[in-house]
């Protein structure tokens, strides 16, 4: 197989759709082969199929489950005898509330699949990954850095999981290990799509999520998973421990209202 990441099998959570489902093409253009590890089984084998060629694996995987993370890493070491990338992706972004109104259920829901996910990848993986020396990336989010409002389990999650990546770096850099993350503001993804509708006039938000970006307009994954090839090819072998913003500029500064 030719290209960045040719002959490096890649275990991505929430590869099924949206951003994931992006990288998951990104990754087998670029040679690699690709273990969709997703809850929802069916639309990860829709991937595969439809997008992938049928190359590669779809498997179903609660990444809140460190028994159900364990047994897909294994099934993926068992078909392939080697793991050079855990890309942690999955993740869930309701309740949209303010801390008082998220519930102690909903607390501990998005802190397990956002956040204890990269436990459980880690723990299952960090073996295999020390024999390749390969790497961990994550999709982190801008609101782990900048904050938003009525999203405060969400936002906590991901500002963990840049602090996480930090210390990942120091952690398994001594093994070769590479860890970064990166932070897309807005792409449309059902993801995002569903989090409009949560909001109080939809059709503003979607207006706001477009006017965030200073380049203009809110993209779809493939920039996200164009950045991601990078972080995990060899150009980037000199990178570990950063959050990389894909983020069109929605971070910059203090901005005029201007009609486009
Ligand atoms: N879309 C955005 O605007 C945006 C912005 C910043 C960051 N992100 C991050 O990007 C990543 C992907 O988001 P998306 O918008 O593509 O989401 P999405 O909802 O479109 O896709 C998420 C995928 O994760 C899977 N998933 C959900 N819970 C799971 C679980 N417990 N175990 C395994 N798989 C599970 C879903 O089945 C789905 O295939 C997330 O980490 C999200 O926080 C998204």
């Amino acid at each position: 197989m030719q290209g960045e990441l040719a002959n490096k099998v890649i275990f991505l959570t929430g590869g099924a759709q949206g951003i994931g489902r992006e990288c998951a093409i990104a990754y087998a253009r670029a040679g690699a082969t690709v273990v969709i590890a997703d809850i929802n089984l069916e639309a990860a084998q829709a991937t595969l199929t439809n997008d992938l060629c049928g190359i590669g694996l779809a498997l179903h995987c609660d990444v809140a489950s460190s028994e159900s993370v364990g047994a897909a890493i294994q099934h993926t070491l068992a078909c392939y005898g080697r793991l050079d990338a855990i890309h942690n992706n999955a993740a869930i972004s309701t309740p949209s509330k303010p801390l008082h109104e998220t519930t102690s259920a909903q607390w501990d829901q998005i802190f397990a699949v956002n956040l204890k996910s990269v436990y459980h990848t880690t723990l299952h993986g960090i073996d295999a990954l020390k024999a390749s020396r390969g790497c961990i990336l994550s999709t982190a989010s801008m609101v782990g850095t900048l904050g938003q409002e009525n999203h405060a389990a969400y936002v906590a999650t991901k500002g963990a999981l840049i602090a996480l990546t930090k210390a990942m770096a120091l952690d398994y850099a001594p093994y070769g290990i590479r860890v970064n993350a990166i932070s897309p503001a807005a792409v449309w993804t059902p993801l995002l799509r569903q989090w409009v509708q949560e909001q109080p006039d939809p059709a503003a938000t979607e207006d706001f999520l477009n006017d965030i970006h200073v380049l203009g307009f809110c993209p779809e994954g493939d920039v996200v998973a164009d950045a991601a090839v990078f972080l995990l090819s060899d150009r980037a072998r000199f990178i570990t421990g950063v959050t990389l913003p894909v983020s069109g500029g929605a971070e910059l500064g203090y901005r005029r209202l201007v009609t486009r």
